[in-house]
């Protein structure tokens, strides 16, 4: 089976082909047209501008991954329909629509956190090892998602945030202190050189038994640090003690839930995850105090949005019979991971 994938949910014009035999899965085009630069001028998406720019990029990746085959070139297709910017996510779901009515092939509405999860599927060695139940961490600029996977399709959010995203903090925490847009990567860039206990800043929730997590007080004690301290000279280690504190509250939280439901591996997805410091403090702290659980990170090219992840997903999708009606098919700016 080949799938056919859309993801129009945020900043990234994507479009992949996925071939499919069983458990074998190639990835046979994976087109990424990010608008970052676009938005860069703003400080972060506007969502109308994200819109508008998706429309010229989804017709000519499409055109440009069917190439001459048309419609021949996929079995199916799979779109992204939430969670995302509304209008961003009704450019995919429009094309995807379209080409279901010509080709009358089968069309799949895709959750984007969903997509991220399968991103880990994507990698040989993790599919080999895969097992339910499996926890991930869904760490993006919109979600931070402790999940509970008991099998394709089965989701319990466990914990998450009562407040901004981790991606969204660190962007945030990278605006105040006069970085471009996205902060993460910024922050972590001058991290590598900075002391990680420069500065003390608050934990909130990590005492706490759920598994639950804020971080909009860390980015007004940003702030308020920022403006009072010496750190202006300081920048490196200003970052540093910012991406300990996020990774921190990550690490732990995901570590107690390791010890609450035992799974078999942990997934480490979304684009935060492209975080090094973060992938090699949950992949040490996993080795210590849980060396039977696997670590299942996603591959570099697949962190960030793509849509080679939402075919994977879609694959899970219609190998268990699900398809969605194309004239029924509606976008779902809120739809939560785990429900109908
Ligand atoms: O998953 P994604 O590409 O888009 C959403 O679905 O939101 O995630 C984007 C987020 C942004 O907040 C960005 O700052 C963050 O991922 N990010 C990072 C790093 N690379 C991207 N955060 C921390 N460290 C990084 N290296
Ligand atoms: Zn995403």
């Amino acid at each position: 089976m080949k799938v056919l994938a859309i993801e129009t949910s945020c900043d990234e014009t994507a479009i992949a082909v996925l071939s499919c035999t069983g458990n074998r899965v190639r990835v046979t085009k994976s087109l990424v047209s990010s608008q970052v630069p676009i938005h860069m001028k703003y400080g972060g998406v506007v969502p109308e501008v994200a819109a508008r720019e998706h429309v010229p990029e989804t017709v000519h990746l499409i055109r440009e991954a069917l190439g001459k085959q048309g419609v021949r070139a996929f079995d199916a297709i799979a779109v992204t329909n939430g969670p995302g910017l509304p209008t961003a996510l009704s450019v995919g779901v429009e094309a995807a629509k379209v080409l279901a009515y010509l080709s009358g092939k089968p069309l799949i509405g895709v959750n984007h956190l969903e997509g991220h999860i399968a991103s880990a599927w994507l990698n040989a060695t993790n599919r080999k090892k895969w097992a339910f139940p499996l926890l991930a961490l869904v760490v993006s600029g919109g979600h931070t998602e402790i999940v509970l996977m008991k099998d394709f399709g089965k989701y319990t959010i466990i914990g998450e945030t009562r407040d901004d995203a981790a991606g969204e903090c660190f962007d945030k925490c990278a605006k105040l202190i006069g970085l471009p847009y996205p902060g993460g990567p910024q922050i972590a860039r001058l991290a590598v050189s900075g002391k990680r206990d420069a500065c003390p800043l608050p934990r909130p929730m990590l005492d706490q038994k759920n598994l639950d997590m804020s971080f909009s007080g860390l980015k007004t004690a940003v702030r308020q640090a920022w403006e009072t301290g010496a750190w202006k000279t300081r920048t490196e280690d200003f970052c540093a003690s910012i991406e300990q504190t996020i990774v921190e509250v990550l690490v732990e939280k995901t570590m107690q839930a390791v010890k609450m439901h035992h799974p078999k591996g942990v997934l480490l997805v979304g684009g935060v995850s492209a975080n090094a410091y973060l992938r090699a403090s949950l992949g040490k702290r996993l080795q210590q105090d849980a060396p039977e659980t696997a670590f299942f990170p996603s591959d570099r090219m697949y962190i960030t949005d793509n849509a080679a992840m939402i075919a994977a997903a879609g694959y899970w999708n219609l190998q268990r019979g699900k398809t969605t009606n194309w004239k029924k098919i509606d976008v779902r700016p809120d739809w939560r991971l785990g429900t109908v």
